[in-house]
């Protein structure tokens, strides 16, 4: 069995969680859960950020200590991945032991061996990236951008790791291996970044000036700096699970791609004797009117609110449906209505609901077999070949927007099917070939329907698992014989009727897009 071991970034805890972090760990759970089926392995990790100065200025602002204050905001973080229906196996807080040991051990590691040493640092500081800028990071009129907030200058002495010392490796590294970051096109970015000379990173700051953060071992005086407390995260999870360690994919943000994911994550890792990962995803930013969403721009929506209205799975399926992996999207309430009403409600939902109340109406509930094969139906199993032999490849390459377009089509041309087979027109024939024909249309429906909720199973699962007990059917664990037409549901007792999706208030004058 492949071990796929998967992580989300762990979210920073100083607001409360956004469709932007539901996003990713909406799509981790699909690719985490996909792979499952697939027969892998799985490992998946997510967790949270609690170190930092963000953190400790919120719970002094609130008059409270700071572990009281993660504790309260972890909770909400944690709460809401049961509510998205996330099947992560572990949940990482960088507050725990079991993480600032690891984080301790590998700076003691890397300071012996001569990557870490003092010296004074001057710089640029942003408080709400908590991160030191550079002169290239300035505007052309000189001013920060607004994603930094307030700037103040610094100077002290601090630590520092040999970043400079690695960058021809790392050219190298990414050179070698070019799909070490998805999308492609963001991988030649990283290498174009790379063509101006990196500085070693400042990696502490002095307990006067941030106290909450882990001591370094070799400098109680000093906290560790933000990053290389949090991407530590990864292997501190796991480096008590023999076989875990490297990941699979990182699942990131496109704006935490450059530097901390591609340059210093790689490069700790390589100074430190760890095998890399595989890869790293570098997923889009969902805005509200063209700005991202974050807390700090004011542009928020509360997935919560969405997953109440709606359930966990139109909500989980919007995401995927709308998104292309590594590119932007708007999200707009009217846009998410639209494919609600149209995919889920209509095309689904009708399936769903003409297949049952049919199967009870002509069959007493029981599905038959199918006894012929005439041009519909062979119209049908040839469009399930093709989506079947779509939606892996797809799939494995994060593709899942197209993969449920495919699955959706699949779903209209059944739909149709029926319209053409009207089986409430055989139903009234008494001759034995239509009576042949409604048992082999209510079969073919049937199992077009439990093809598709199979297909559908990693982005829509709790659904599915109606769909499945509605049809009579408990799936079996290879998910590849699942995927093949067949006559699993010949016999099976379907029940009544099934609401999956009520129809929402239609949007106004928006079409679908394709
Ligand atoms: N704490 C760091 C990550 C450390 S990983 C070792 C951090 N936290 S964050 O809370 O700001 O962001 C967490 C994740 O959510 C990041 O991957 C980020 O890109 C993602 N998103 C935050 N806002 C987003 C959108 N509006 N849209 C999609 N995802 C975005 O960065």
């Amino acid at each position: 069995m492949k071990s796929f071991y998967i992580t989300t970034a762990i979210d920073y805890v100083n607001g409360s969680p956004h469709l932007g972090h539901a996003y990713e760990k909406v799509l981790t759970d699909v690719i985490a859960r996909f792979r499952r089926q697939m027969g892998d392995r799985v490992h998946f990790l997510t967790g949270v950020d609690e170190h930092g100065q963000k953190v400790q200025a919120s719970a002094r602002k609130r008059g409270i200590a700071p572990q009281q204050f993660v504790d309260e905001v972890s909770a909400e973080f944690r709460a809401l991945l049961p509510r998205l229906n996330i099947s992560n196996d572990d949940f990482i807080r960088t507050t725990e032991d079991r993480h600032k040991r690891v984080v301790r051990a590998l700076l003691q590691q890397l300071f012996d061996q001569g990557e870490i040493y003092l010296a004074e640092y001057r710089g640029f500081y942003s408080t709400r990236q908590e991160q030191f800028l550079q002169e290239k990071d300035r505007l052309p009129d000189g001013s920060w951008p607004e994603i930094f907030g307030e700037v103040s200058e610094i100077v002290e002495p601090n630590y520092f790791f040999r970043l400079k010392k690695y960058q021809e490796w790392l050219v190298g590294f990414l050179t070698e291996n070019e799909n070490f970051i998805f999308p492609r096109y963001r991988q030649k970015q990283v290498l174009e970044f790379l063509k101006e000379p990196l500085n070693d990173l400042c990696i502490s700051r002095p307990r006067e000036r941030l106290e909450w953060g882990i001591p370094l071992p070799f400098d109680e005086n000093y906290v560790t700096y933000v990053w290389f407390d949090a991407l530590v995260n990864y292997y501190s999870a796991v480096v008590d699970r023999p076989g875990v360690w490297p990941a699979t994919w990182h699942v990131i943000g496109k704006d935490i791609l450059v530097p901390p994911h591609a340059i210093y994550w790689p490069i700790m890792l390589h100074a430190a004797g760890l095998p890399l990962p595989h890869g790293i995803i570098a997923h889009g930013w969902w805005l509200q009117s063209g700005a991202k969403m974050s807390k700090s721009t004011g542009h928020a929506l509360n997935p919560l609110d969405l997953v109440a209205e709606f359930g966990a799975d139109a909500f989980r399926y919007f995401l995927m449906r709308e998104m292309n992996v590594g590119q932007d999207s708007d999200f707009t309430r009217e846009q998410f209505l639209v494919r609600y009403n149209s995919e889920l409600a209509n095309n689904l939902g009708n399936l769903v609901n003409r297949t049952l109340n049919m199967t009870t109406r002509f069959a007493g509930g029981i599905v038959p077999a199918a006894e012929t094969t005439e041009e519909f139906e062979k119209n049908l199993h040839a469009l399930w070949e093709k989506t079947r032999g779509e939606i892996v490849p797809l799939s494995e390459g994060f593709q899942f927007h197209t993969a449920l377009e495919r699955v959706m089509f699949f779903l209209t041309e059944t739909n149709a099917y029926i319209e053409k087979r009207a089986p409430w027109k055989l139903g009234k024939s008494a001759d034995p070939h239509d009576q042949a024909r409604l048992r082999t249309s209510l079969a073919t429906m049937a199992e077009a329907l439990r093809l598709a909720a199979a297909a559908l199973r990693h982005v829509i699962p709790a659904t599915v698992e109606k769909i499945d007990a509605a049809l009579g059917y408990a799936p079996g664990t290879n998910w590849s014989d699942e995927l093949a037409w067949g006559a699993k549901l010949t016999g099976a007792k379907v029940t009544a009727a099934l609401v999956l999706f009520p129809r929402a208030a239609p949007a106004e004058k928006v079409a679908a897009k394709s």
